[in-house]
């Protein structure tokens, strides 16, 4: 039940002010000790032409009672609400257990399509850890959305076009060999593109014989068209384990290659609105109305770009899915890129441009000098996560030696780790990469986190009776009821979340459940023998709750948990 609006209707019905407004003004007062909601009576103060203070007194006094509610008291020009905590708690738990799994889920999102682009890695070149900054991000957006009725597709928007592949393809000829791509084919693949790159510095005559491949893979060659094919193929295969270590799916590969064929009809659409114009033999569409550096359409050579990909892909999708949101979780530095492609979108289709929505990331930056040199300056993604779960492994069998099948525990607590760094802070901010927070139990951390909900898990265990119709209005000391009214904001995070683009306002939210359930469980017994049965009962059916509101907000962020750890 949501009280703060319960509360705003009685002051409405009081004051004949909007409630809406009344909703809108009410503050949480800074220290709980100042009560649970407040009102400040300062906007009455012209209408009732009385000082806010007097009006907030005048209010406290004739303020109706309600069973939720212990009492309404004036303080300086704030009309402060008091819960009845006994009250508040077997209300709101009693809506919340009856919900079950749903708790926390809307219908806000009912009819409503989100696209949630993100990963999008490049074929034959590494996974690396910005791409996995961007599918920590979507994989939790888009568990988000659903969570709030939006119907979701989840696209990657794979980088596998471009005049990259007429480059690889000629390196392929010249040095490629596919027994020893086929047992490491990134690696391998990258460093011939590499060594590409260093015979064409010394033999030009190299990059007219790429440009060539290229054209001829526009074109629909058959045999570099087979290659191309190859390569992409073996790349997907090396994503997927990544896919799969982290427990995500995807519903369209449609990268970048899948627009080859639809950019004509851009590019013509373009022309027809008299967009494009001529520059220096390329073909661009002016922006500096929106003072911006013009959009490249087509180079001098005639061919396409990354840009005109986009283009084609964000009015197929449009066409496709008639979207309410097209999100595309791409790092910072693309946002010039993006701006211009729907500022482009504007002119040419219109109002649905403003749908289009770039979801930036800052840089995840490596003090550890191990991690950062391997094969150049790259940090290969299966590595880092096979390496989280290594050092989780070890930390889990020094902790509890006995656990049974440790293996599969610290797969489920080192991913984790990983996601929850991720989606720690405000998304713009840059990263500092360090296992030592990452993998810290006791600090705010994605182990923290399980680590509690395992705990919880082993009281319900160890619980000799059942918690069936537990009487809730027993839990009224402090760490309970704010253990209880922050389960009860759960809803919040998750809209907070989604609106901003933001999952760290759902990690926030599950961290201090975290702090605050331990919280209770160091103050208050639950199994100890001289503890009331029915307080006891109550207890347990709390830590219940706050166990599966802890599971289904680390769901939400992609991370699963485990009953022992
Ligand atoms: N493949 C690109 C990269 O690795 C990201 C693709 C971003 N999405 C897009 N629609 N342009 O940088």
């Amino acid at each position: 039940m949501d009280f703060k609006k319960k509360v705003a209707e009685k002051i409405s019905e009081i004051t004949s002010l909007d409630e809406p407004v009344i909703l809108g003004a009410m503050e949480t007062p800074p220290d709980p000790k100042m009560g649970d909601v407040a009102f400040p009576c300062f906007p009455l103060a012209k209408i009732m032409r009385k000082s806010p203070a007097a009006i907030a007194q005048e209010l406290a006094e004739s303020f109706p009672k309600l069973d939720f509610l212990e009492k309404a008291e004036a303080a300086g020009g704030y009309l402060n609400f008091f819960y009845s905590r006994g009250g508040y708690a077997k209300i709101q738990l009693e809506e919340i257990t009856q919900l079950g799994d749903d708790y926390g889920k809307s219908d806000m999102g009912k009819g409503k399509t989100v696209l949630v682009e993100f990963s999008s890695p490049n074929i034959a070149k590494p996974f690396h850890i910005g791409h996995l900054f961007s599918t920590a991000l979507g994989n939790s957006l888009e568990k988000i959305y659903r969570f709030l009725g939006y119907d979701t597709v989840k696209i990657n928007h794979l980088g596998d076009w471009g005049t990259q592949f007429g480059k690889l393809i000629s390196a392929y000829k010249r040095w490629g060999d596919p027994k020893v791509i086929e047992k490491d084919p990134i690696k391998e693949l990258l460093k011939i593109y590499v060594k590409f790159h260093e015979e064409a510095k010394k033999d030009p005559s190299l990059e007219d014989e790429a440009r060539e491949y290229f054209r001829l893979l526009e074109e629909g060659d058959k045999e570099t068209t087979e290659l191309w094919k190859y390569f992409r193929e073996i790349s997907l295969v090396e994503f997927e384990k990544v896919y799969k270590m982290l427990n995500i799916t995807f519903d369209s590969y449609n990268g970048e290659s899948f627009y080859s064929d639809k950019m004509d009809e851009v590019v013509q659409m373009l022309s027809d609105k008299g967009l494009l114009v001529e520059s220096e033999g390329a073909k661009v569409v002016d922006l500096s109305d929106e003072g911006m550096p013009p959009c490249m359409i087509l180079k001098s050579n005639g061919t396409t770009i990354y840009a005109t990909r986009d283009l084609a892909a964000a009015i197929y999708r449009h066409r496709t899915y008639n979207f309410y949101r097209n999100i595309y979780v791409v790092g910072t530095p693309q946002a010039l890129h993006f701006r211009q492609i729907f500022a482009v979108l504007q002119k040419l289709c219109g109002d649905w441009a403003k749908d289009c929505k770039h979801v930036g990331f800052g840089l995840v930056k490596f003090p550890d000098k191990k991690l950062s040199t391997r094969e150049g300056d790259v940090v290969f993604l299966e590595d880092v996560l096979n390496e989280s779960v290594s050092k989780t492994l070890g930390i889990i069998k020094a902790n509890s030696p006995d656990i049974e099948d440790p293996q599969t525990v610290a797969q489920k607590v080192g991913i984790g780790a990983v996601l929850y760094a991720f989606l720690k802070n405000n998304r713009e901010k840059d990263i500092v990469f360090s296992w030592d927070t990452m993998l810290d139990f006791e600090g705010e951390s994605g182990p923290y986190v399980q680590y509690t909900y395992a705990r919880g898990r082993s009281i319900l265990r160890r619980a000799d009776t059942g918690f069936d119709g537990a009487d809730f209005s027993l839990l009224t000391s402090d760490e309970e009821y704010e253990l209880i009214k922050h389960i009860c904001s759960y809803g919040d995070a998750v809209v907070s979340s989604a609106e901003k683009y933001e999952p760290f306002y759902v990690n926030r939210y599950v961290t201090n459940l975290a702090k605050l359930f331990n919280k209770f469980y160091n103050t208050h017994p639950i199994l100890r023998s001289d503890v009331d049965p029915e307080l006891k009962k109550a207890r347990l059916a709390l830590v219940d709750v706050s166990v599966r509101t802890i599971k289904s907000a680390l769901a939400l962020l992609g991370i699963e948990t485990v009953e022992r750890m």
